[in-house]
């Protein structure tokens, strides 16, 4: 008796709910005169679409009351399947059985009027597969506490179960990703940020959760200073906005310069993966990061080493000393500051002003090292050291300065300059700039054929020159800075 009552309490409902379901099935129903047989029969297959079953247990007399969709969802019939207690826990996975029956028991002795809940795993009679079912019931009693009546129903939730186990892999595997994942909808509000990303970029998920995801992306004089030309910034952020926009394309991958909640700023490989509803709407962006901040690093130090070492090949065909090269680099990096250019044109200008007279290569001894003044003829093979210098750099990626300043460098302001004898604004700038910085530290030196001048000769003869070699503009810049021009010529004299 005690075995049937128990399982007369395992066998409860959702009574409310349902009888709410049976009212508002009756009142639409009657509206639409269907039969009572139809209303059975649709309530059935509502039953069937939901893997429900629904269970009733009379307490005082132990008679069960079972629906069809309770032999479904155990794999049973009426033959093998006995509305009893023991019936159902004998088809309750074993590992699961002692909870069954520890929480049916638990639930008998509580005077609580709140369902109870249990989730559990059964061996399906007729598949013998492994499935969950969620089970529901509430426990009717009398004033004494002593349960009257059970209702209750149960379902087949195994494909949810499935579906939580998928996603809860799923999350383990993202949430503790070797690199740093960012989740947002499909407005670009972060709605995710994995373990690692927190790390790095110094975020929790409360201080970015709702904001746009473009928060973590560097500025875009950021991009500049890193080499981007405004062009290619705005191609890369249009080239983003149209692969998240386009149904059709979907995916993005490349390199996107970043930022911490601290401003460090981070070089990264960014992988967007977009995740899109029927109608190719965007719901949803996985951006996956790899960090290549070391690597950028690197390359950048390569690449200025490289530079230096072309610059120091092209010194020794030279009379010129390496510290002269070095000085216009300084020179010309100060008067990029003041000019305030971005800081990639003044990172730039220091690096490539020291290559002006890399076209000396191409120049034969005779001539270049020659212990007396040049003919004419050999002055004019002489000058092609700009045309050959800029043939050598042009059409090279991130070199575009360098060429400019050795094809440029002995053009003058007044147009009398050469190779292209062009003038004023026609001369690039880097070159303008060049051109001041190389004559002011070419006069204050000594070389073989000629005394070092002083600072202040040095400041007239440009001051003559003004307007004709040299950019007026450029002029005032050295004369309003003598002093500081004097302090890099002092501090790195040879
Ligand atoms: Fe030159
Ligand atoms: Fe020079």
């Amino acid at each position: 008796m005690t075995v049937l009552r128990l399982f007369t309490v395992s066998i409860i409902c959702h009574a409310e709910k349902v009888k709410l379901l049976i009212e508002a099935i009756i009142v639409t129903n009657v509206k639409k005169s269907i039969s009572y047989t139809e209303m059975i029969e649709n309530l059935k297959r509502d039953e069937l679409l939901a893997h429900l079953g629904s269970w009733e247990l009379n307490c005082t007399t132990d008679e069960i009351y079972w629906t069809d969709g309770v032999y479904r969802i155990f794999g049973k019939d009426l033959s093998s399947f006995n509305p009893e207690y023991m019936s159902v826990l004998n088809c309750v996975y074993p590992g699961d059985r002692n909870f069954v029956e520890d929480t049916v028991k638990k639930s008998l002795n509580e005077k609580s009027v709140f369902p109870y809940e249990l989730k559990y795993r059964i061996i399906h009679g007729i598949t013998g597969q492994i499935r969950w079912v969620f089970q529901k019931y509430v426990i009717i009693r009398d004033s004494y506490g002593i349960p009257l009546e059970v209702k209750g129903i149960i379902q087949d939730v195994t494909d949810n179960e499935n579906i939580l186990n998928e996603y809860s892999k799923f999350f383990q595997a993202v949430r503790f990703a070797n690199n740093p994942i960012l989740i947002t909808d499909g407005s670009g509000r972060i709605s995710y940020i994995n373990q690692n990303f927190e790390n790095i970029y110094k975020y929790d998920l409360n201080n970015l959760y709702g904001r746009k995801a473009l928060l973590l992306s560097a500025d875009k004089s950021v991009y500049l200073d890193n080499g981007y030309s405004e062009q290619e910034y705005r191609a890369l952020m249009k080239e983003i906005s149209v692969a998240l926009n386009s149904g059709t394309l979907g995916n993005w991958e490349g390199e996107l310069i970043t930022r911490t909640k601290e401003g460090r700023i981070i070089f990264t490989l960014a992988l967007i993966h977009t995740l899109r509803d029927m109608d190719k709407n965007l719901q949803s962006c996985v951006v996956s990061i790899i960090d290549i901040t070391r690597e950028r690093q690197q390359e950048e130090h390569v690449r200025i080493d490289i530079y230096k070492t072309i610059a120091s090949l092209a010194e020794h065909r030279d009379n010129e000393t390496g510290t002269h090269m070095k000085r216009i680099g300084e020179f010309c990096y100060y008067i990029s500051k003041k000019l305030k250019t971005p800081k990639w044109y003044s990172d730039d200008i220091r690096l490539f002003a020291p290559l002006h007279d890399i076209g000396k290569v191409g120049i034969s001894d005779e001539i270049l090292k020659a212990p007396r003044s040049l003919t004419a003829k050999e002055f004019n093979t002489m000058k092609t050291h700009t045309s050959i210098g800029y043939d050598i750099l042009k059409d090279r990626t991130k070199l575009e300065m360098a060429a400019e300043i050795a094809g440029n460098h002995h053009e003058k302001y007044d147009g009398t300059g050469y190779p292209a004898g062009i003038s004023a604004e026609s001369i690039p700038l880097s070159a303008r700039i060049c051109a001041i910085a190389d004559v002011y530290d070419s006069l204050r030196s000594k070389r073989c054929y000629k005394e070092a001048l002083s600072e202040e000769e040095t400041i007239n003869i440009i001051t003559e020159g003004s307007g004709k070699h040299f950019d007026p503009q450029l002029v005032d810049l050295l004369i309003e800075n003598r002093g500081g021009f004097d302090s890099i010529f002092k501090n790195m004299r040879d």
